[in-house]
């Protein structure tokens, strides 16, 4: 188990294996995020700026209130207003028999609101409180993407702490009860009700319990005696790993697409720290740096004024704002073509040893494709640039977007968190494009198609020339994958057996199965030992996939 190899560096490696040149990389050819006004350039030699965003807008906003990707990069850059409709169920676990007069945590799964149903020190043993709430009239929240409600110095508060305070302010980080406070007060001018953050699984703080919310039960439970155990015996652990295991495990089923739906998210008025437009102080901040490291720390003056008034601009435009695009189906549908396709590809290359491999290759490759081939497409080898296969990246690389952005009347409608999106899914597109459809013409003027079927193709050896184009598709391949950093690509390998599952440890049980016990029942006095600000250096290390039981003995 563990991480995959495309998810970092990509070390090139090809021109070892003959001295054939290799193709050049060009500069990059639009600045990033601007909407061109250049002719759109189809060379199949240009790569994508250096500090261009888009793969990480496409991320970031189609991986939306999806547990998985939000555990893998737990610094949210993305800050997005959305609604929990009438009808929905929210649930709050305490010590206290009173429902709350100020603003408050609430689960959106009762796994997650009962790891807080404890028995008040002060009542003695006498069961603990566990509150459901309806909602009553469509309450309006916003969402911090990350693990946002990871009590963690490091980013994971950034975007929070800019919200409610202008600025990065480490010392606050546990100081949850100011920032809820100052959250509501800050959000009492555009009516909004509460906001959307991740731990192990989802919650909301919500502003006002008596306001767009009923109560439909408030119930003395039994905590479990040895749930929130007073001492250490080993049977009071393994009820305390049972229950920290079903939030971790009602946290997985928002893993991925679509996630948390219980909030209805409203992409059309979303503000994305990596858009390098609204945020160039960022750019700098990020410049070298690996996506684990992205924060908001670097956020200038000017640009936290910007984010102020975009905020005020989303939160007072009206609701029906926008084109009515299905943003993130659009994106899931670009995920869904290649997601696959691509990862099999990576692993035919990685196993092309003969002729005949070569020509599988090269089928998978086409078959990726095949709809933007036209009948009277022409391979002409004379040309150095194959422009003859331009057409073909074309149309590839625009036709999940071409209408969209060419309808005077549709485009008109879309607000700028659109234009952001749409931006986003048109380079990721062309990126996608350019690399499956380059190693396609390389391969058809190359012959890769017509190796004939016979006895000594499926033995052969590859000539060094061959060896090197299948060495270089895979290192195209691999960077192609480490530039769009999908999170479906990231698993426990080999899979988790089935009394198991596969966990990306997060903030309070980053360890996994060795959790490190809660010692008595103040759940927020552990949470400060085992993520106090002490350790910081351990709780930075990158979470990485492995399996554990979802069935008894849990943890250990
Ligand atoms: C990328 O950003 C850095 C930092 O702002 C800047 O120095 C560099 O010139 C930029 N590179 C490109 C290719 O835009
Ligand atoms: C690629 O092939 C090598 C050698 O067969 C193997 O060890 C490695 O795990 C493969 N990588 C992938 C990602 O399949
Ligand atoms: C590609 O080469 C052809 C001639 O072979 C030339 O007409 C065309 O302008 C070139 N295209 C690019 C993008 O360089």
């Amino acid at each position: 188990m563990g991480l995959i190899f495309w998810s970092h560096l990509v070390i090139l490696s090809c021109a070892t294996l003959t001295s054939s040149v290799q193709i050049p990389i060009q500069a990059p050819t639009t600045p990033p995020n601007s909407k061109s006004t250049m002719p759109e350039i189809w060379d199949f030699n240009a790569t994508p700026s250096l500090n261009s965003t888009n793969h990480l807008i496409f991320d970031t906003v189609g991986s939306l209130a999806q547990h998985w990707t939000n555990t893998r990069y737990r610094n949210g850059h993305t800050v997005v207003p959305g609604t929990v409709p009438i009808g929905t169920l929210l649930y709050h676990g305490t010590d206290q028999p009173e429902v709350p007069t100020e603003p408050d945590w609430i689960a959106t799964d009762p796994d997650h609101s009962y790891v807080f149903c404890r028995t008040s020190s002060a009542s003695g043993n006498s069961g603990c409180w566990h509150l459901t709430l309806v909602v009553t009239r469509p309450l309006r929240v916003l969402y911090f993407d990350g693990t946002s409600a990871a009590k963690m110095q490091g980013g994971t508060m950034d975007s929070q702490d800019i919200t409610v305070w202008g600025q990065v302010k480490p010392e606050w980080t546990w100081n949850e009860r100011k920032r809820i406070n100052d959250l509501c007060e800050w959000g009492r001018k555009f009516g909004l009700d509460g906001f959307m953050r991740m731990e192990m699984d989802f919650e909301i703080m919500l502003c006002n319990f008596a306001n767009g919310v009923e109560i439909v039960s408030h119930l003395n439970l039994d905590p479990g005696k040895d749930a929130h155990p007073a001492g250490l015996d080993l049977l009071s652990l393994s009820a305390t790993y049972v229950l920290q295991y079903r939030s971790i495990e009602a946290g997985g089923w928002h893993n991925t697409y679509p996630g948390e739906t219980r909030v209805k998210l409203d992409l059309n008025r979303l503000i994305s720290f990596y858009d390098t437009n609204l945020f160039p102080s960022l750019v700098f901040a990020r410049f070298g740096q690996e996506r684990w490291k992205h924060r908001l720390q670097g956020l200038n003056a000017v640009d936290s004024k910007t984010f102020q008034a975009k905020l005020q601009e989303v939160l007072t435009q009206s609701d029906d704002a926008g084109s009515g695009v299905d943003w993130s189906t659009l994106i899931h549908v670009v995920v869904d073509r290649y997601a696959e396709r691509l990862e099999i590809l990576h692993y035919l290359l990685n196993t092309t040893s003969t002729a005949e491999h070569v020509k599988r290759v090269q089928g998978h490759i086409r078959s990726m494709v095949v709809q933007h081939i036209l009948y009277t497409y022409t391979p002409s080898p004379e040309s150095t640039n194959y422009s003859w296969a331009v057409p073909v990246y074309e149309h590839c690389a625009t036709t999940h977007t071409r209408y969209i952005s060419s309808s005077p009347s549709l485009s008109a409608r879309l607000t700028s968190s659109e234009s952001l999106i749409l931006h986003s899914i048109q380079e990721v597109s062309k990126e996608i494009c350019r690399v499956v459809v380059g190693m396609w013409a390389r391969g058809v003027e190359l012959g890769f198609d017509t190796i004939p079927t016979s006895p000594s193709s499926s033995s052969e050896k590859l000539d060094p020339g061959t060896a090197t184009t299948i060495c270089q598709w895979k290192e195209r391949t691999e960077a192609l994958m480490a530039w769009l950093d999908w999170s479906v690509w990231v698993r426990c390998r080999p899979e988790c057996g089935y009394e198991e599952i596969c966990y990306l440890p997060t903030w309070p049980f980053l360890d996994g199965p060795d959790w490190p016990p809660l010692p008595g029942p103040d759940v927020d006095e552990a949470r400060t030992q085992l993520s106090g600000e002490g350790g910081e250096e351990g709780l930075h290390v990158r979470p990485i996939p492995k399996c554990i039981r979802r069935v008894e003995p849990f943890g250990f």
